[in-house]
């Protein structure tokens, strides 16, 4: 089977930047060149705060809405969290679970994520479940193990049924943010042994379905490179997502690669 069973996912994930109305301005500028587009599938994740707003500006469009985070209960005492169903109320279709830096800074453990990643499934949510190894552990050569465990660990009784509506983001953590990038080839050996362990856990046919996005400074530079790659099916764009002319130069790469 080839990558061809598979669209091309660009999503931005804008972190903790944009109030609602430099969200909405952002979006319209996307709208304007991506809106009426369907080779690559496009997705924006403002924050909560700015859902509703851009929910209501691209409804006719063909970009998705994302969230970036949630909680696995469907409601009760939970200060400061938002449930799978709020989301979906707000037209959101996509949300990223397990960010590294929720990792890193709110003690996400596998454990946790994978809660979440039920629960987005049974929600009718579609998950961005995100791995990557650190700095230390890529120096020690674990890169392959830490993976394999992130991966094993969030994705534990996904009903191979809901599997198609995975999403894998692969970002070494080294990558996030500093401008550095994984080569096309570290990425792509990344990116195989994840699908290696789809193919385990569901099956071929299922495996070949599922997206793996590279996420780490990816910019309109590297991205063709990167999304050349066999099992490089996306990009989860952070810094260069926050500007409309970054982001659709990187999409531009996708949709070249698509025709
Ligand atoms: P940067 O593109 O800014 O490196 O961020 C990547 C990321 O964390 C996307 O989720």
């Amino acid at each position: 089977m080839s990558k061809a069973v598979r669209k091309y996912l660009i999503a931005g994930n804008w972190k903790m930047n944009k109030n609602a109305a430099e969200a909405v301005d952002l979006v319209k500028e996307l709208q304007l060149e991506a809106g009426d587009q369907f080779l690559v599938s496009v997705l924006v994740c403002p924050p909560f705060t700015a859902l509703e707003s851009v929910a209501g500006i691209i409804e006719d469009s063909s970009i998705h809405l994302g969230a970036q985070n949630m909680h696995p209960e469907p409601s009760g005492a939970y200060t400061g969290e938002v449930s799978a169903e709020m989301l979906r109320h707000l037209f959101v279709t996509f949300v990223i679970l397990g960010h590294s830096e929720r990792r890193q800074y709110f003690n996400e453990t596998d454990a946790f994520i994978n809660t979440k990643v039920l629960a987005a499934l049974n929600g009718s949510l579609k998950p961005i479940v995100c791995v990557g190894e650190t700095l230390e552990e890529r120096e020690a050569e674990r890169t392959l193990e830490v993976v394999s465990s992130q991966v094993k660990g969030c994705l534990e009784g996904v009903p191979e049924e809901k599997a198609d509506q995975l999403v894998i983001a692969y970002e070494p953590v080294w990558a996030i943010g500093t401008g550095k990038t994984a080569t096309p080839e570290m990425a792509q050996e990344v990116h195989a042994l994840i699908r290696g362990l789809l193919k385990e856990q569901f099956g071929e046919v299922m495996a070949e379905r599922i997206r793996i996005l590279y996420g780490g400074s990816m910019k309109p530079d590297n991205a063709y490179e990167l999304l050349s790659q066999e099992d490089i099916d996306g990009g989860l764009i952070g810094g260069a997502s926050l500007q409309a002319r970054a982001f659709l130069k990187i999409m531009e790469s996708a949709r070249a690669l698509s025709s």
